[in-house]
């Protein structure tokens, strides 16, 4: 029977498996920091590789960038992170522990309120209602709630000892607005288009956790479309289709996703939906689609001084465009993935096995190749080195046959290859299914290709 996964039992499979292990380990940790093993950053690279061809290599009217992470400071008071940015915080002054008010009212109320668009009044006021407590001492000893300002600083020498405060990004999205001009110029973009980029952002969060879901550092794959107003809806309606298509499309089931729609919008947003998953935290959100209207092409003109509007060259209109967010991390995906690939089978003789049943074409190993024998190792590498040029394939020698193939469940490569006997004579090895556990014998001339077609995306 398929037993319940547990954020623990998770961890641990990652630590021990190469996936994640936890950041500066050796000094006794780094708080909600993580470091990507060799299997793991072959997963998540494989996410974003699978995002960018959906996204970008597959849509004419999308275009990549990478912006600088650090960049000029008054693009975080155009996008208003610097005034207005923040989570809603308060202390328990019984505990000194600190907590961000809208989690503590959606916990309370098992996800039936939304905190979302509520002023710190309105949540002050709830929370003394219903009589909330510090869920980590039991006491009510609330301090007022104030908004925290989550972007990390850091400074650079200007002048002398002079110096200027600098800010990690803790979205990537402002450089593809920033960039609008740029990439619309080079590209001869004609609105709609979007531009898409992959990369790391920062907050220092209130409450970050639960593994890889909330970190302080961490990976987004953001696309904005821009186009004209009367097309916004469309694209908007498009893009919350197309965000889920994809996760589906990497192993997601349906049954574990859902739309939720915000009711209260920040006051420039004209629509905005998360997609949520079934976590073993419960349901939370994977991705946003946002409808931004005009705001962030009319604020980066105005601190800027540039004009981003755009003219039409076919109705000679001349407009600001509206912007469509789709915005996903990678940490945040690769996490719901794991979640939905694990299983413990029980199989015929009794015995569990692990298996992560990743899609092959996200699996961070496609194919193992096993001596069964130490004494069948050169003919094995040779194997490795022919099928090494095409995938990520593992080569393992120590232990039983048996013991291999269920390590390379628990990190789940899609194939194992077994060089035996046989292969010495016919140039045939055996090839395994994860999944099924079946053994077919394949020239290994043929190999190649049987791979590369379950791994297509
Ligand atoms: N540019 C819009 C934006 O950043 P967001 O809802 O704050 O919107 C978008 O973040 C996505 O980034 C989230 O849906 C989530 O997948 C991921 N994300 C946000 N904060 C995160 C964190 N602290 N740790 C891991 N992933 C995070």
């Amino acid at each position: 029977m398929e037993k319940k996964l547990t954020m623990e039992k998770l961890v641990n499979l990652c630590k021990n498996r190469g996936f994640v292990f936890q950041g500066s380990e050796i000094y006794g940790g780094f708080a909600n920091t993580w470091d990507f093993g060799p299997v793991g950053v072959e997963l998540k690279n494989n996410i974003k590789r699978a995002w960018w061809k959906k996204f970008v290599q597959e849509d004419p009217s999308c275009y990549g960038v990478d912006a600088a992470i650090l960049m000029n400071p008054r693009v975080w008071e155009a996008s208003g992170h610097v005034q207005s940015f923040g989570d809603p915080k308060m202390d328990c002054k019984n505990c000194k522990t600190r907590h961000r008010a809208d989690t503590i009212i959606e916990n309370y109320s098992k996800g039936t309120i939304s905190a979302e668009g509520m002023s710190n009044e309105e949540m002050e006021k709830y929370i003394e209602e219903h009589d909330i407590k510090c869920p980590n001492c039991g006491k009510r000893a609330w301090t007022p709630i104030r908004k925290f300002n989550p972007m990390f600083t850091t400074s650079r020498n200007m002048v002398g000892d002079e110096k200027d405060v600098v800010y990690l990004r803790p979205e990537t999205c402002q450089g593809e607005y920033i960039n609008f001009l740029n990439v619309q110029r080079t590209m001869r973009a004609k609105v709609p288009f979007a531009i898409a980029q992959i990369g790391k952002s920062f907050r220092n969060e209130i409450t970050p956790g639960n593994f890889l879901f909330r970190t302080v550092e961490f990976e987004q794959m953001e696309l904005q479309m821009f186009c004209h107003e009367k097309d916004s809806m469309s694209f908007y309606n498009a893009y919350k289709e197309r965000a889920l298509k994809f996760v589906e499309s990497l192993g997601l089931k349906a049954e574990n996703l859902r739309y939720h729609d915000h009711d209260k919008l920040a006051h420039y947003a004209k629509a905005a939906c998360d997609i949520q998953y079934n976590f073993p935290i419960g349901w939370q959100e994977l991705n946003g689609v946002h409808h931004r209207g005009t705001w962030d092409l009319s604020r980066h003109s105005e601190f800027s001084g540039k004009n981003m509007d755009y003219l039409d060259p076919f109705t000679n209109e001349r407009f600001t465009p509206n912007v469509i967010e789709y915005s996903i991390g990678a940490d945040r995906l690769m996490l719901a993935i794991m979640c939905e690939a694990y299983e413990e089978e029980v199989l015929e003789n009794g015995e569990t096995r692990v298996v992560m049943h990743f899609l092959p074409a996200i699996a961070p190993y496609k194919v193992a190749i096993l001596p069964l024998q130490k004494n069948l190792g050169d003919m094995a590498k040779e194997v490795y080195n022919k099928l090494s040029k095409s995938f990520m394939c593992d080569y393992d020698e120590a232990g039983s046959i048996g013991k291999r193939y269920r390590r390379q469940d628990e990190i789940g490569t899609p194939f194992c290859v077994t060089v035996d006997f046989d292969t010495l004579e016919d140039d045939t090895v055996t090839i395994r299914d994860r999944d099924t556990m079946k053994q077919i014998r394949l020239k290994i001339d043929e190999l190649s290709d049987y791979i590369q077609k379950a791994i297509e995306f």
